[in-house]
């Protein structure tokens, strides 16, 4: 039986591959993509994730979600991601229709129709849609299998600020409620993806698949690449939100620790830092499998073999 998933998501590029991962692999079920503001606004990200939808040649639903952070104003990435949020190759607007109800309530009702222990969650974005589901339906926390999900960063530091990472930075109110909740987390940290770095040969491999999805990916690679290269003067860029869906369908390429993770919410220097206790310093009950090592050669070759399916 397929494993039952609800992708949260903010599209984005690195997102959009992990959705595509997520619709090559017949071991996943997913039932639904829930859009948040993030990369860039609601408007967008939800357009985006129709496009995507498309683009497999699917037909997934996608709900819209909460077009700002709990209690902050927004912030995005157009300077990593562009202005449309997928830029690097012109795609046509999506014919895949928005589902009428809103992301939030889709999440509540869809975990109290199903037995518990059954729908994983996936956020590759700031956590608002998920804080926002779990505040107002708390009966729905107990229900979740497990929450894997894309944020933060300790060894690595952050890539929005020196302390914090983009996902949790943007929301930190709403991570820190998620990291709380007591619902099984599973992170893909910077300090996992950092490592997770597209290769020259890699990005032709994709684009010599001939088919639409090959030619998005290489293009998408292309272009969020010179950003990184530039940020990080490393060979490639890390496909961030990919390690989520990868981890879901062979564990075995992450390696990490189970250990307590708090969100810093108080301190304008280091706000949306992931303050992780990998060395089990401070009595803190585990909270979170934090990822610290991957393979990066297994990575590519599941992407690989995935997305040449589509
Ligand atoms: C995360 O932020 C976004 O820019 C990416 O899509 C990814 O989810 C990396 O910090
Ligand atoms: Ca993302």
């Amino acid at each position: 039986m397929p494993r039952k998933i609800i992708i949260d998501t903010d599209p984005g590029q690195d997102d959009a591959v992990a959705i595509l991962l997520a619709l090559a692999s017949p071991e996943l079920e997913v039932l639904s993509l829930t859009a948040v503001a993030g990369n860039v606004p609601l408007a967008l990200t939800q357009k985006n994730a129709r496009i995507i939808v498309d683009l497999a040649g699917r037909q997934t639903p996608v709900y819209a979600g909460c077009d700002r952070p709990l209690t902050r104003p927004l912030v995005t990435a157009e300077h990593v991601h562009g202005k449309t949020g997928l830029d690097g190759i012109p795609l046509p607007d999506p014919t895949h229709p928005l589902q009428p109800q809103h992301a939030v309530d889709h999440i509540i009702d869809t975990l109290r129709a199903h037995p518990a222990g059954t729908i994983t969650l996936c956020p590759l974005g700031p956590l608002t849609n998920i804080a926002t589901a779990f505040t107002r339906a708390p009966d729905i926390v107990p229900k979740v299998a497990e929450i894997v999900l894309m944020g933060g960063g300790y060894f690595e530091g952050g890539n929005i600020t020196p302390a914090a990472e983009f996902n949790i930075y943007v929301d930190p109110e709403a991570a820190d409620i998620v990291f709380k909740s007591g619902a099984p987390l599973v992170v893909m940290p910077l300090d996992v993806t950092h490592k997770a770095l597209t290769s020259r040969p890699w990005v032709e491999g994709m684009r010599a698949l001939g088919t639409p999805v090959g030619q998005a990916v290489a293009s998408w690679t292309d272009f969020f690449e010179r950003f990184d290269t530039a940020k990080y003067g490393s060979e490639g860029a890390p496909l961030h939100d990919p390690c989520v869906i990868a981890y879901l369908l062979q564990p075995a390429l992450f390696t990490g620790r189970h250990i307590n993770v708090e969100i810093e919410t108080g301190s304008e220097l280091t706000l949306g830092m992931t303050v992780a206790d990998w060395w089990h310093v401070t009595g803190r009950e585990p909270n979170a499998m934090f990822m610290g090592g991957v393979d990066r050669e297994g990575f590519y070759r599941l992407l690989t073999e995935r997305l040449g399916r589509l």
